[in-house]
């Protein structure tokens, strides 16, 4: 595979950004080799500067769940940018967004647009705290919220200690305000909640953990974590920023039946653009500014291009049969790889749920914590990913990130990666 010009970009970034890119999740650090350039993305495929060509499994991290450059939402944002790309004041096309998404998912009743996942969770947070007048958090370990200062953060020792500061800069007390539990866990969960009693604001969980592999959770640790809130006036969050209208328009919280008294949403809710959003049940959200004391604000929150992105897209995926159709792909290729795969008894594995995969290099067929995750099976990833670039197939470049499949995807593209994929699993073993 030709890299020339992707090597030569990559050299010329370094000299503008740390590591040569401006979020670390695009560096190939974990994989070996320098990140591609992109040019163009179209449909399923992306190709890069040096005229590659791959079917794209990343999709910008998960928002493009139509795929790339999809004309409705490239013919929205065209359409609205050429009327002003932003104005400080409000728009009809915020109203528009909230009404189709508050009129279609029943366990919100309002909402707050903000510009990115991260914001959206440090929001809520703070509005969590606000709106209990309680301090601490507790956060599950390998799950991930953006990099709000008290959530970058990781289990110290002991079950139910406070957090330690995983990123340099991060204040211990910070950190301290912070409990991290391990996922799945009860026990763990109990203790806390003795030992930090009438001292905890919100729980906070991405419901289906995409961050850290795929650690799904059992329904009924998430109900748990629901009955435990209610009873002891604690927030339940679910971080939908990956979950949220990708395993349905409802997310998780429709997946397992489960209202918590928070979301964060990001990715597909702004439809490639920078979008994010939280949200909650009245009584909750009016304690935000300007109608509460809670203090939040954006210059461009609610950018009417970005919402109008957002609109083209949701629209798309209330489609009548359009989560059920991505399942099926997702699920054709999850199958047919384990299938093909059944007969060497090769110690891999593919995790799915809607259209969210992911692929592990171990045995075990339910992985629920980050610590059942086989870190030597792990460094089977980086030729994995390799061989699957070299057969034009793009995977986020770790090890630890899901694939998303989009509506973009066909049965010809489907087939190209199930063949891709065994090829490696098998190359990687010598079977
Ligand atoms: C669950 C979750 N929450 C929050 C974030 C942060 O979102 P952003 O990168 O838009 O700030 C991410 C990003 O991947 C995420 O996966």
């Amino acid at each position: 595979m030709n890299t020339i010009l992707s090597n030569k970009l990559f050299e010329k970034a370094r000299t503008f950004f740390p590591g040569g890119v401006n979020s670390p999740v695009r560096a190939f650090k974990s994989v070996g080799g320098n990140p591609l350039f992109m040019a163009k993305g179209e449909g399923a495929l992306l190709t890069d500067e040096d005229g590659n060509t791959f079917i794209d499994y990343c999709c910008s991290w998960g928002p493009l769940i139509l795929g790339h450059a999809n004309h409705h939402v490239v013919k929205a944002i065209a359409d609205t940018a050429a009327n002003g790309t932003s104005f400080g004041a409000p728009t009809k096309l915020e109203n528009q967004l909230a009404e189709l998404i508050l009129s279609n998912h029943s366990r919100i009743e309002k909402m707050r647009f903000v510009s990115s996942g991260t914001e959206a969770v440090m929001s809520a947070i703070r509005l969590a705290r606000g709106f209990t007048g309680k301090d601490k958090v507790i956060k599950f370990e390998g799950c991930y919220h953006g990099h709000v200062d008290s959530l970058l953060v990781k289990a110290g020792s002991g079950l139910a200690t406070l957090g330690t500061s995983s990123s340099a800069g991060i204040p211990e007390a910070y950190a301290k305000e912070t409990i991290v539990l391990p996922l799945h866990d009860k026990a763990a969960l109990d203790e806390a909640l003795s030992t930090y009693k009438n001292q905890i604001a919100v729980i906070i969980i991405e419901p289906i953990p995409a961050n850290n592999g795929l650690l799904l959770q059992e329904g009924e640790f998430l109900r748990y974590l629901r009955e435990v809130c209610t009873k002891e006036g604690i927030l339940l969050m679910f971080d939908e920023v990956i979950s949220g209208f990708r395993v349905g328009f409802e997310g998780a919280a429709g997946y397992y039946d489960i209202t918590p008294d928070l979301f964060s949403f990001g990715k597909i809710i702004g439809g490639g653009m920078p979008v994010g959003a939280y949200a909650a049940r009245a009584e909750i959200m009016n304690h935000v500014a300007p109608e509460g004391p809670v203090y939040q604000a954006g210059t461009l929150s609610g950018n009417p291009v970005a919402m109008a992105a957002g609109f083209a897209q949701l629209t798309e995926c209330l489609r009548p049969g359009f989560y059920e159709e991505l399942k099926e792909k997702t699920d054709y290729l999850v199958n047919n790889v384990m299938t093909r795969l059944q007969s060497k008894n090769l110690p891999f594995h593919m995790f799915s749920v809607g259209s969210i995969f992911w692929v592990s290099f171990s045995d075990k067929k339910s992985i629920h914590r980050s610590d059942e995750i086989d870190a030597v099976g792990m460094s089977k990833f980086s030729p994995f990913h390799k061989h699957l670039l070299e057969r034009g197939i793009y995977l986020g470049p770790s090890g630890y990130e899901v694939g998303f499949v989009s509506a973009a995807h066909t049965t010809q593209h489907l087939d190209a990666t199930i063949d891709a994929m065994v090829s490696g699993v098998c190359e990687i073993y010598g079977a």
